[in-house]
């Protein structure tokens, strides 16, 4: 619980002066990682200066706004949220009945998912007991953090050798309570993007509400494809694609706090809703979880994807292809560790082959400086690529051939088993 303890647990009685603050400031963050630091790949979403200058003098502008009263006070919020939602609607193939909400973050787009399936399915049919969703192993943990919100349990089924959520099985854990399944283009962990073709073929066989989580992946992979990168259809030109949740503030380089809800159908949001007005102030109704919510991340999302425009993002798209590619081959040239499955983002899992304990290599690679995130299963590493990252293919390659050595010569000690995801 940070440093909320002992002498610390003061409110102090007297306000300090901005400058003597922010130099506070300044030190206390001196032991920080710099976000964009290129040692930095665990979700550094750089797109460079400019752009992330963009992001931050529009959010800036936008500061004291929110979009929780944007139709009574400002507007000029819901209208750029709308332009937004629209932008990646067209960008994701999506018919002209398709919605979308701005929310925080993926993990609230995803809860957002989960309530209106639910919530659809119970306004359909009679349940016997808590719904349930099915979800691949590597689908993230927001799905589970979204069960146990909304008192529905997950069926977590496991996938296929390249990772990939198989439909069969997924198939097999269906039943007559299930409200959702889920596809991941791509999962957090390797990158590799679930057979969505077959699920929402699965979904429409079942009538049943199929979220994609595009969280890292909505922003990628239809410039990926565009380059000519193999990424099978993902998206709402798939007729049994429900929902879709798409991060602005990851591969789409807006200002944390930013990610959309979309629909196949504006009408699915009245499952979505809530509503309530039995209280001195009127009637309330969201769309989200939040309450309020912050101008500045709108903004922030209108201008940087009017500033980088199809072309912006495509751009550093093709960049991070050729990085992951060269650090594919670098890794794959290394004795021992390979990459694992089919990577189609900008997201990289590399995993150990005779290597005698990958969790300590992960180890051993912390060491030396390398951030990014732990594989338990199989033991390895995860790793989120930008557009500036050509420069480490070569000294991480490096690294992590000395760091191999060093296992296999019995000089490593052996790992803390310390692997978590973030917090
Ligand atoms: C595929 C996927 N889904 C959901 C999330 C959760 O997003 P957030 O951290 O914005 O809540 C992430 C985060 O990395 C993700 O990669």
């Amino acid at each position: 619980m940070g440093d909320n303890a002992g002498s610390n647990r003061k409110f102090a009685r007297q306000g300090r002066a901005w400058p003597d603050l922010r130099d506070e400031l300044q030190r206390r963050r001196a032991g920080d990682l710099e976000w964009n630091d290129l040692s930095n790949l665990k979700a550094a979403y750089d797109a460079g200066e400019d752009v992330a200058r963009v992001a931050w003098e529009a959010y800036t502008l936008f500061r004291g706004d929110n979009l929780l009263y944007g139709n009574l006070l400002y507007p000029s919020l819901p209208a750029m949220a709308d332009k937004v939602v629209g932008m990646v609607l067209e960008l994701l193939n999506a018919p002209d009945a398709a919605g979308g909400t701005m929310t925080s973050g993926g993990t609230e787009s995803i809860i957002l998912a989960v309530k209106a399936a639910r919530d659809q399915a119970r306004a359909m049919r009679p349940m016997t007991g808590p719904g349930e969703i099915v979800v691949a192993r590597t689908g993230h943990a927001a799905f589970n953090k979204a069960a146990d919100m909304l008192g529905l349990r997950v069926v977590r089924v496991p996938t296929d050798r390249d990772f990939r959520a198989d439909p069969s099985v997924m198939a097999a854990a269906i039943n007559d309570n299930t409200v959702m399944i889920v596809g991941s283009a791509p999962p957090y962990p390797v990158g590799s993007v679930d057979p969505v073709a077959e699920l929402a073929a699965l979904a429409a066989r079942h009538r049943l509400w199929l979220h994609v989580d595009a969280c890292v992946g909505g922003f990628f992979l239809p410039f990926a494809r565009d380059l000519g990168e193999p990424v099978p259809d993902f998206d709402f030109s798939l007729a049994g694609v429900t929902s879709m949740s798409v991060d602005l503030h990851k591969y789409g380089y807006v200002s944390r706090g930013a990610s959309l809800l979309l629909v196949r159908d504006r009408a699915l949001g009245d499952f979505q809703r809530f509503s309530f007005d039995d209280w001195p102030t009127g009637a309330f109704t969201t769309m989200t979880i939040a309450g309020s919510r912050p101008g500045g991340a709108v903004a922030s999302a209108w201008a940087v994807m009017n500033y980088l425009g199809y072309e912006g993002y495509r751009d550093r798209v093709e960049t991070i292809l050729k990085v992951r590619r060269l650090l594919t081959a670098e890794v794959d040239r290394i004795d021992g560790v390979r990459v694992l499955g089919r990577p189609m983002a900008g997201i990289l899992g590399i995993g150990g082959d005779g290597v005698p304990d990958m969790a300590a290599v992960r180890d051993g690679m912390t060491a030396k400086g390398w951030r990014f995130g732990p594989l338990v299963d199989p033991a390895g590493m995860n790793l989120l690529l930008n557009f500036r990252h050509g420069a480490i293919v070569d000294p991480f390659a490096a690294d992590l051939e000395a760091t191999i050595a060093e296992a296999r010569a019995g000089k490593l000690a052996r790992s803390r088993g310390q692997a978590s995801y973030g917090s």
